[in-house]
């Protein structure tokens, strides 16, 4: 997650090997030295990237739709179970580390489809590391690379979460009166991601369960004329927040790429599938290009509203060791939830994140131009 909530907690300027990685009495530099993930802690660097380049993103999902039976790669699992008719399936009895390419490309497709899926029991995956991690992402585009998160040293491609009893390196709120904020990752990026592959390497006994919402099914739940107008709009998303909270000391007061805003639509078609999404989220949106600033603020405000207490739309993610999440960042969107702050144990979760192509307007012809 590129986000959570709260905290008040001043700029972290500890070393990370001596991060505390559970409660008890041990020095916190034997802990780290103990713990397993310790070359997965958050590092740093202070190196500075230039702006992204426009790149040209062939979804994976095309290929299996050739395929005679593009869920082929679920063959021999134990249990798919559907989440929620709509939203999520959980996947127990497939090694992801083993799928070849033919099967990569289902899964993108199978994704694209259920918006999420979880899969069991993937030690496997998690402990063939960082190299194998860039691996696996390249083949769903090019990696995105966090403008201010922590990564494993050496490792840029790789953005990680960590939160523990003393210690946010997350992008967290401090004013608000809940830890739900619904975003999609990144969505200022011209090229915003889109299959993104996440997993927890260590976590709380109970709590940090991680929220998804089906973007489509908000979208149809409202009313053709609305969903028609809506279509019609673009709005800008903003980088601006998330690296001043960075520059503010926070985080790991790293900006290492200047922050971006673009133009997207409102209404977005998945390239594969050809679903319409809606894609606004509060986290990163700002306005609505065109309108005058009450009519984007009481527009915003609604479909804001609407993903928030829309739980028909919502599936809930309940992580166990070796859990690897996916969804489609095109067409879902998700929030953190920290339920855990009161408890000693560290929250450590890496994501892998291909970009995707430029949001493609479910209104043929929009002029994305601001
Ligand atoms: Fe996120």
């Amino acid at each position: 997650m590129s986000s959570t909530a709260t905290t008040t907690e001043a700029a972290p300027t500890v070393e990370l090997s001596t991060l505390p990685l559970r409660g008890g009495e041990k020095k916190a530099e034997e802990k780290a030295e103990e713990y397993k993930y310790a070359h997965l802690l958050p590092h740093f660097s202070e190196d500075r990237y230039p702006p992204l380049e426009p790149y040209k993103h062939i979804d994976p999902g095309h290929r299996a739709l050739k395929h005679a039976n593009p869920r082929a790669f679920l063959d021999s699992a134990e249990r798919v179970v559907e989440l929620t008719p709509h939203l999520g399936t959980d996947v127990k009895g497939i090694n992801l580390a083993n799928l070849d390419s033919d099967g990569r490309d289902q899964l993108a497709l199978e994704v694209a489809r259920r918006g999420l899926m979880v899969f069991r029991d993937q030690r496997d995956f998690i402990d063939r590391g960082p190299e194998f991690y860039k691996k696996w992402g390249q083949h769903f585009g090019r990696l995105h690379v966090h403008p201010t998160s922590g990564h494993p040293k050496g490792y840029p491609e790789i953005h990680l979460v960590y939160r523990d009893g003393n210690t946010s390196f997350n992008f967290e709120v401090d004013d608000s009166i809940t830890t739900t904020v619904w975003h999609s990752d990144v969505s200022y990026e011209l090229q915003p991601p889109g299959l993104t592959t996440f997993f927890l390497l260590a976590s709380p006994p109970t709590g940090g369960d991680t929220l998804f919402t089906s973007q489509v099914s908000a979208l149809k739940k409202l009313s053709p004329q609305f969903v028609a107008f809506l279509k019609t709009l673009k709005a800008i998303h903003s980088g601006v927040e998330q690296a001043e909270f960075s520059r503010a000391g926070r985080r790991g007061g790293i900006v290492r790429r200047d922050p971006v805003e673009h133009v997207h639509p409102v209404v977005r078609k998945h390239p594969v599938t050809g679903e319409e999404a809606l894609y606004v989220n509060r986290q990163f949106t700002r306005r609505i290009v065109g309108l005058k600033r009450e009519e984007s603020e009481a527009i915003l405000r609604l479909l804001y509203d609407h993903i928030d207490k829309s739980a028909d739309n919502q599936a809930r993610v309940k992580w166990e060791p070796n859990t690897i999440v996916l969804w489609d960042n095109r067409v879902t969107a998700h929030s953190a939830n920290v339920d855990f702050r009161h408890l000693p144990d560290a929250r450590h979760g890496a994501r892998i994140t291909p970009q995707a192509e430029r949001p493609q307007p479910a209104l043929e012809g929009l002029d994305l131009s601001a």
